[in-house]
């Protein structure tokens, strides 16, 4: 039975220095130690033994399966500690390489203007009002009071979708203060920027689809003086508060009175440049004060409430702001342009 231990001794660890897998180790133990395994068994055929013999083998079993534990964890920490390197080496990340370049994208130029212009209002109380573009020739012009032979509803200048003229691009942003008024009570503070279109030729300062930001204020008490206070205001935020402006009469259908709005030229001050053409003073858009029967138009009664409005071009503003010479710049997404601003 010794000779039996000692044969089991050498197969064992053998077996154990061989192998190369944490399932095959495990296997060898369940094998040897296990309870069906190989060196129980011998174990078991110790009541065949005289009582003499039975204590020297008994201890020479208990030493087997010491040893064979020891040498299945020793042989199970050398496998894993290999393993590990393997992964290690395996999962190695050079942070040296060069990483892909995103490209990062940058605001548009329109946007840029449209977002200080839109800061300043906000600033000012205004909440924004959108509109379609798609509109109905009702709200772009017989509400607003356009008389029947006005010259924008020209189909030359407007493009319709139906026989009818009763669809149309809205041709300015004015057809937002009809929505606003007709949904909303007043008090009433609104800007509404968006794109516009006309049948205009494309060149340096034309394009048939253009942006404008429309404002609208309607109160009880509203006068002249608010849209002057508001209109210089915003102005003075924009170029510069010793900015100088001037209010010079005009006619909209919407507004009675109307005028036009100029400030001086920031650039050379009034002095008169190429930039406003020599006249010292740059045009910024047009307002007045909302006609009564537009509001009547409405469902808002003119001897209760008055108003004022106001509608820019962005596009222009843009130009003068960041001296861009050409409009069509601003649209043909050229991105040695764009990336300028
Ligand atoms: N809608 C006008 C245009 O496209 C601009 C304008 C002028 C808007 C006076 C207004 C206003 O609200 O009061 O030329």
């Amino acid at each position: 039975m010794k000779e039996q231990l000692t044969v089991l001794k050498n197969e064992a660890l053998a077996a154990i220095a061989e192998v190369s897998a944490l399932q095959a180790l495990e296997d060898l133990r369940v094998r040897f130690l296990g309870k069906k395994g190989e060196v129980t068994a011998v174990l078991k055929q110790m009541g065949g033994l005289s009582p003499e013999e039975r204590p020297a083998i008994g201890q020479l079993a208990n030493e087997l399966s010491e040893k064979l534990t020891e040498a299945i964890a020793a042989r199970r920490a050398e496998l894993e500690a290999l393993f590990l390197d393997v992964r290690l080496g395996a999962e190695k990340l050079d942070v040296t390489i060069p990483g892909t370049a995103r490209e990062v994208g940058k605001q548009h130029v329109l946007k840029k203007t449209l977002d200080e212009a839109m800061e300043i209002f906000i600033g000012m109380g205004f909440t924004i009002a959108e509109g379609p573009e798609v509109e109905l020739s009702a709200n772009n012009f017989d509400k607003l009071n356009a008389p029947e032979a006005h010259p924008s509803r020209d189909w030359g200048d407007t493009f319709y979708f139906d026989q009818d003229s009763q669809y149309l691009l809205r041709t300015q942003t004015s057809p937002v203060q009809v929505r606003v008024m007709e949904s909303q009570k007043p008090p009433i503070r609104v800007v509404s920027p968006g794109r516009v279109y006309r049948k205009d030729e494309v060149d340096a300062t034309h394009s048939p689809m253009f942006h404008q930001i429309e404002g609208l204020v309607v109160d009880k008490g509203i006068t002249m003086a608010d849209l002057k206070g508001t209109l210089n205001a915003l102005i003075q935020q924009l170029y510069g508060a010793e900015t100088q402006t001037r209010f010079r009469p005009h006619h909209f259908p919407f507004t009675e009175p109307s005028c036009e709005v100029d400030c001086q030229c920031f650039k050379c001050r009034g002095a008169g440049c190429a930039m406003c053409k020599g006249e010292g003073w740059i045009e910024l858009l047009g307002a007045g004060m909302v006609h009564p029967n537009v509001l009547r138009n409405c469902g808002i009664d003119p001897d209760e409430y008055s108003g004022f409005a106001f509608g820019m071009g962005l596009d222009r503003m843009t130009m003068m702001r960041y001296n861009i010479s050409d409009l069509r710049l601003i649209f043909e997404n050229d991105l040695r342009f764009l990336r300028q601003f």
